[in-house]
């Protein structure tokens, strides 16, 4: 028997177990990267008041500035979606315009 819960209208699922670097706020890895691609953050201290991410017991941190040093070099691991940019602008607002020769 599955241990899955049933489908609850109006209740957003909760994002994957093995995707999520900061279980104090529950924030993903995509959510990160998106985070500091759409708004360019530059420092751990932009991404955590951009998304919460590292604003409690701070044990995420290396995966942050790891995460974050990766997305400088433009090594990106995810592939941003419309949905991405709305469920993005819907939670931290509408992001900055990207500009031609700047990454994301
Ligand atoms: S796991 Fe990120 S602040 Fe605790």
């Amino acid at each position: 028997m599955s241990d899955a819960k049933p489908f609850t209208p109006g209740h957003t699922p909760p994002p994957p177990m093995q995707d999520l670097v900061c279980y104090c706020f529950q924030v993903t890895e995509r959510e990160v990267e998106a985070a500091i691609r759409l708004l360019g953050l530059k420092t751990i201290e932009d991404v955590n008041d951009a998304t919460r991410a590292g604003c409690g017991c701070h044990t995420c941190w290396p995966d942050l500035e790891s995460i974050l040093n990766r997305c400088l070099r433009g090594q990106y691991k995810f592939d941003l979606t419309d949905e991405d940019r709305r469920r993005f602008a819907a939670r931290h607002g509408t992001p900055r315009p990207v500009r031609p020769g700047q990454p994301e």
